[in-house]
């Protein structure tokens, strides 16, 4: 159906939302209103400080219910089941005065029940269809389970491995968190991506997507969760704020503002951002969601004397919804009654939160996600699990295969699997899983026995704690390595040492596993890393010279048997890395898309008074976009259409790839450009598109990118967009590093 036969309708279904909304709002108290801006926690049946109460007192989730009725409460965020969910909804619907339906929302970051590769992990797939159908498999689970609104996707980018959260994202660079921005909201809000954005959010199985951290959070200052970040509005607005308008552009109708501040301005007073930039500049008409409790954080911030103040302020600049600290609910009917907010702002708020609840379909069918049936029958279906480890294969990314060590052929070597990672169920799902039941996830001694077959001659030791030594243990992982021909090392980080609030300084493998690696190296054994990680880290020693390594992030729920199928190759390794990985942890923030410099250093040896450092280069030790299969794909030189572009021209760029190697692979081809001479100085290499490409052995394709002079639009001197006559240079390169350059000159005069 053409886009144009899909107006009419939703401008007659704009006019129907817009006048049941204003007979609501007419007949709504400030007390409903408040509350209809308030989204709390759940609680549960059984509430520890149930166990204290007094007899005859009502239960937390009695109270929880009483609230609903009383119309306190709007939204419920992280509660259990679609039975829960019914309760709330009765309580919402017909016990209420006004029936408005509660909407129930959810961390769903990676997955709900079925857990999928951590989304950094999932980005290093380079296939934003891969996310979208994960971000799908996730609002089907969820939705069945009465869940219509999901705090996700991070769209943060993530430039210092040091900070935690960067395991929540697509990593550093702009056009990988766009492409994935959009990726995750369609699929979670069920847009195809041609009708009308929300077209289908009102299907039982699609969920609101909310792209957060508004903005810049990810910049925090040391790579320290809710620290200051220090942006310049440049920066601001040319990397951090591009995949939050990609995620609106694909329809996203919430976002939540983060912890931080910009500037002397904590993000939840920023009026210039929350309202100016989202609703004049972008027009964004959904809610703005304030991160947990983060309006009373206003006061621990320093710019606002009480919660009261914090409530203005937080209102006042654009912050439509409280999230658990319920300030809003408690006093915002005051502030209205003491002309210290104005009504108009109460009702542009609640009508924004309406007319979610209405695009959801909650209005016309409350129960609809809320079936215990369906959510059952939902809940692990062959296919999501399926598409677990299809995205757990794609999401890994070989760094080093020497000599070809990998794959490993599956008949008689003894392999010794050894390392803290090695068996059991935890550390697999990686942080950010409310409802994952650890249990189903397969470790990689259980992947590695099903791959195998009854024939296995695997050992398994575990060598190191995590964190700290084991007694005894390296001597067992020595003997366990020398009594075989090949070492399976699992290491890396654990579960806890990523997300929130787990930002680390040292971004290497921890020392006591560090140590196991160099006794294992001391026995000459051919040896593969498998490197389970939430970040980029800063390989050292014996780990940075495996023989063979292979990152593996935290891959969830299919961990085991997607290793396994790339370890003894039934899949060949097509993960690029989403993000740089540092020579030494000095390094970070470190990524490809930086500037020049007036010092840049001359390659070779060590040169004072060069912006370089004393002890290494600045170069990475692993390029963002590298990543290696079991073929070799050779790249030719690039082809230009034409050495000029007009300024209302194309410009075609192709590339001869070919697979002189012996596997089928997955190659991913990348644009990149270089502006040579602008009025602002601009990056060395910037990332301007990438395809997949399918590579049987011995076959040859031409990759073709087009261009057109929007694709050099940067903002000027003054932040206004401007492309600029001059000279660019063009790679298209299996990473950031290297390839071979052509260069082409944009005519036109600046706009
Ligand atoms: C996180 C948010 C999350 C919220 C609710 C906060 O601590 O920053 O990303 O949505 O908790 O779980």
């Amino acid at each position: 159906m053409p886009p144009a036969a899909l107006a009419a309708p939703a401008a007659d279904d704009e006019a129907r939302i817009a006048s049941r909304i204003e007979s609501l709002i007419a007949r709504m108290t400030l007390e409903e209103k408040a509350g209809q801006l308030t989204l709390v926690a759940a609680v549960r049946e059984d509430e520890e400080s149930d166990r204290d109460r007094k007899p005859g007192e009502p239960t937390a989730m009695q109270r929880q219910l009483a609230e609903i009725r009383e119309g306190r409460i709007g939204a419920v965020f992280n509660g259990i089941g679609a039975d829960w969910a019914r309760k709330l909804q009765r309580a919402a619907v017909e016990e209420s005065r006004l029936g408005i339906p509660v909407l129930i929302s959810v961390d769903a970051i990676h997955g709900f029940h079925t857990i999928f590769p951590v989304p950094l992990a999932e980005a290093a797939s380079w296939d934003p269809n891969l996310a979208e159908r994960v971000a799908r498999a996730t609002a089907i689970e969820a939705s069945a389970a009465g869940v219509a609104w999901n705090l996700a996707p991070n769209v943060d980018i993530a430039r210092d491995a040091r900070w935690g959260r960067g395991v929540e994202g697509a990593g550093e660079d702009v056009l990988l968190g766009q492409r994935f921005a959009a990726a995750r909201v369609r699929g979670y809000q069920k847009s195809d991506g041609k009708s009308a954005a929300d077209a289908h959010l009102s299907d039982r199985d699609a969920m609101l997507a909310t792209p957060k951290h508004f903005a810049g959070y990810g910049a925090a200052e040391g790579g320290l969760d809710y620290n200051v970040a220090e942006l310049s509005e440049r920066t601001l607005r040319e990397v951090y704020l591009p995949p939050f308008k990609a995620a609106f552009d694909a329809g996203a109708l919430a976002v939540m503002a983060g912890f931080h501040e910009i500037g002397g301005v904590p993000m939840m007073a920023n009026r210039q951002l929350l309202t100016h930039l989202l609703r004049d500049e972008w027009k964004f008409d959904g809610i703005v969601v304030s991160d947990y409790a983060a309006d009373h954080e206003l006061v621990v911030h320093g710019v606002a004397k009480n919660d009261r103040e914090a409530v203005k302020i937080a209102f006042m600049a654009g912050v439509d919804v409280s999230m658990t600290s319920r300030l809003y609910q408690q006093y915002l009917p005051d502030l209205v009654r003491a002309g210290e907010v104005p009504m108009a702002r109460v009702d542009e708020a609640v009508r924004r939160m309406l007319r979610v609840k209405m695009k959801l379909g909650l209005f016309d069918k409350p129960y609809e996600r809320m079936d215990a049936r369906r959510e059952r029958t939902l809940n692990h279906t062959r296919q999501t699990r399926a598409l677990a480890r299809e995205a757990a294969q794609r999401s890994i990314v070989m760094l080093r295969n020497d000599r070809s060590l990998l794959p490993l052929g599956k008949g008689k070597q003894r392999i010794a699997l050894i390392g803290p990672f090695a068996s059991g169920p935890d550390h697999l799902n990686g942080p950010w899983t409310v409802f994952d039941d650890r249990r189903d996830a397969v470790s990689v001694e259980a992947g590695l026995r099903a791959a195998l077959g009854r024939d296995a001659q695997l050992s398994v030791t575990q060598g190191s704690g995590i964190d700290s030594v084991l007694p005894g243990g390296i001597e067992a992982a020595v003997s366990a390595a020398q009594n075989a021909d090949v070492v399976i090392l699992a290491i890396g980080e654990s579960e806890a040492m990523t997300g929130e609030a787990q930002s680390r300084t040292e971004v290497v493998v921890p020392p006591a596993q560090q140590a196991l690696a160099e006794a294992i190296k001391v026995t000459g054994r051919p040896t593969v890393v498998l490197l389970r990680t939430g970040r980029a880290l800063a390989l050292e020693g014996a780990v940075r010279d495996a023989d063979a390594i292979l990152v593996t992030w935290f891959l969830a729920a299919e961990t085991g048997n997607a290793i396994a199928d790339v370890l003894f190759g039934d899949v060949s390794p097509s993960g690029r890395l989403p993000v740089s990985f540092p020579q030494r942890p000095g390094q970070v923030p470190i990524y490809y898309a930086r500037k020049n410099t007036g010092r840049p250093p001359p390659p070779g040896p060590f040169q004072e008074y060069t912006a370089r450092y004393r002890d290494i280069s600045v170069d990475p030790l692993y390029a963002f976009g590298f990543g290696l299969s079991y073929s070799t794909v050779e790249y030719g030189k690039p082809e230009l259409s034409t050495a000029t572009l007009g300024p209302n021209g194309t410009l075609t760029a192709s590339v001869m790839l070919r697979n002189i190697g012996k596997r089928a692979v997955d190659e991913v081809a990348q644009l990149y450009l270089r502006d040579r001479v602008g009025s602002v100085t601009r990056p060395l290499r910037e990332l301007k598109n990438f395809e997949r490409v399918k590579l049987a052995p011995g076959e040859s394709k031409r990759v073709s990118f087009t261009l057109r002079r929007e694709d050099l639009v940067f903002l000027g001197p003054d932040l206004k967009p401007v492309s600029e006559p001059g000279d660019y240079d063009l790679w298209i390169a299996p990473s950031s590093s290297g390839g071979i350059a052509a260069s082409f000159e944009l005519l036109g005069s600046a706009e």
